[in-house]
């Protein structure tokens, strides 16, 4: 097969935090299979940047182990691994104290003409500091600015956040990963509904019933409890990967994937959504916190186990009831939940389509099911659409439910690149179109706010559920209350 990748400029990356959890987990790797695809020019140059005082060559002893530890051996061919380490290079600098800055500002200068890329791979209350720092010492001019969630942890701090990047880098060079949008297949939702004449016409409130989207976990939160226990399921999958998922189905088809095209459609998405506050929370959503239980065969501690406290009430689980107020999707809830230590690992989005409108079938055809499509985002990425068909055999009609299904892995053989191995090459390319702009996300702050005040007032604790179990019972009632329930594994 002749490659269809698309080249990149020359560049030099500067990964603030190079040598934090994110870093060794995701952006080493990333960087490697790109490279060892050929995708990144010679040229191309990374710098490490952290607080630790580091060589070099213990820079790249450290990159060496990450790829070690989570690329599997086949995959580390020599010749490519020395091409690759051979581009790191470390400076230790402290986001608020000055050593280090002068010396990153030589190596980035004497790498000419390349693009600046800085990825502020550290913890959000240092992304205001090292970007004064970065102006001050002439790198903002031409760089890009790359940033993770969490943006802010409600709409003030999230608006004080993007105030202060804003203040050195102007909005086309700031790019916020979600890392969802990255993922192939919540681009392949993009191509099933942009490049397939098939859906469009059915993809409204005439057409369907319901749509449900499932973010579940089979982890606890274990060494990140620390973290998790100041934001929560809401604010860690909801105000983010799932609202961006909303978008994707909800969205209007933008005239081009242009970056502002498609954002602008996903914004007037989150601008739609119904408010959900005080006088409606009890009804729409549902928060839960696990208890110990049974994950992958073995009996696993619950939240507040797992805490120093041992006391929180933050939540591990939501389910909402959403809705998107326009006249495509006037009417059709979005029922979305995401959890820690569920059942399995399992991300998917089921479009729930109508049922006939009157059946032909005498009863001993058995029921006609309403047709679904099911986007399975991980694991085993593919599509699945369920229609009824007749069960083979003479004898009268009897009807079946089963679905047209396509697995990514068996259609294509080919190994299934990591989110941020596409999201860091756009960042060269200058494409931002998988990047939440800053009124997406403090749009979505919008939404999300009052739900978390509603929660804060209400004397109700989050619902206890057992680890391994699908959530709180009362999640289950959010959905079979309206005469729907929820799907798991494609079914
Ligand atoms: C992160 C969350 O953004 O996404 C984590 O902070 C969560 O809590 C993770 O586990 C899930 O990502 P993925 O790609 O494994 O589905």
């Amino acid at each position: 097969m002749t490659s269809r990748l698309i080249p990149v400029p020359p560049f030099v990356l500067t990964v603030f935090g190079a040598t934090g959890d994110l870093s060794r987990r995701k952006l080493i790797p990333a960087l490697f299979h790109r490279d060892a695809d050929g995708q990144i020019p010679d040229e191309a140059l990374i710098i490490g940047v952290s607080r630790r005082t580091m060589s070099d060559e213990e820079f790249r002893a450290f990159a060496h182990k990450a790829l070690i530890d989570h690329i599997p051996a086949a995959e580390l061919k020599e010749p490519e691994v020395e091409r690759f380490l051979h581009r790191l290079s470390y400076v230790a600098a402290d986001a608020d104290a000055d050593p280090g800055w002068a010396e990153l500002a030589a190596r980035v200068g004497a790498a000419g003409d390349m693009i600046p890329v800085y990825y502020l791979a550290t913890a959000p209350h240092l992304f205001g500091p090292i970007c004064e720092r970065l102006g001050k010492y002439g790198l903002s001019e031409k760089g890009r600015v790359v940033i993770e969630k969490p943006i802010g942890k409600d709409l003030k701090s999230a608006l004080a956040l993007n105030e202060q990047v804003g203040r050195i880098f102007p909005e086309d060079r700031v790019y916020r990963i979600d890392h969802y949008l990255g993922k192939e297949t919540v681009q392949n939702l993009m191509a099933l509904r942009f490049a397939n004449a098939l859906f469009e016409p059915l993809w409204n409130n005439a057409h369907i019933d319901h749509v449900q989207i499932t973010v579940a976990e089979a982890l606890g939160v274990e060494e990140r409890a620390g973290y998790y226990d100041t934001a929560g399921a809401m604010r860690d999958m909801v105000q983010n990967h799932i609202l961006q998922l909303v978008c994707l189905v909800a969205m209007e088809p933008p005239s081009s994937l242009g970056a502002d095209a498609v954002r602008d459609e996903k914004l007037k998405v989150l601008r739609a959504l119904k408010p959900i506050g005080e006088n409606n929370m009890a009804a729409l959503t549902v928060r839960g916190q696990y208890r110990a239980g049974a994950s992958a065969g073995g009996a696993v501690p619950g939240y507040l186990d797992e805490l120093e406290s041992g006391k929180s009430q933050t939540e591990t689980f939501v389910a909402v009831k959403a809705e998107v107020e326009n006249w495509r999707w006037a009417g059709v809830p979005f029922y979305l939940r995401t959890g820690k230590r569920l059942a399995s690992r399992v991300s998917e989005i089921v479009i729930g389509f109508r049922p006939v409108p009157h059946s032909v079938f005498d009863e001993s055809a058995g029921p006609v099911e309403s047709n679904r499509l099911v986007i399975r985002l991980q694991p085993d990425e593919g599509v699945k659409l369920w229609l009824m068909i007749k069960d083979p055999g003479p004898g009268g009609i009897r009807l079946t439910h089963v679905p047209l299904d396509m697995s990514f892995a068996k259609a294509f053989k080919v190994r299934n690149p990591d989110a941020y191995e596409r999201l860091i090459l756009d960042v060269v390319r200058g494409n931002q179109t998988l990047f939440m702009r800053r009124d997406e996300v403090e749009a979505a702050w919008k939404w999300v706010d009052p739900i978390l005040e509603a929660w804060r007032n209400s004397k109700e604790a989050p619902r206890p559920y057992t680890a391994g179990t699908w959530g709180p019972s009362s999640a289950i009632a959010l959905i079979e209350r309206d005469g729907r329930t929820w799907l798991e594994d494609g079914a």
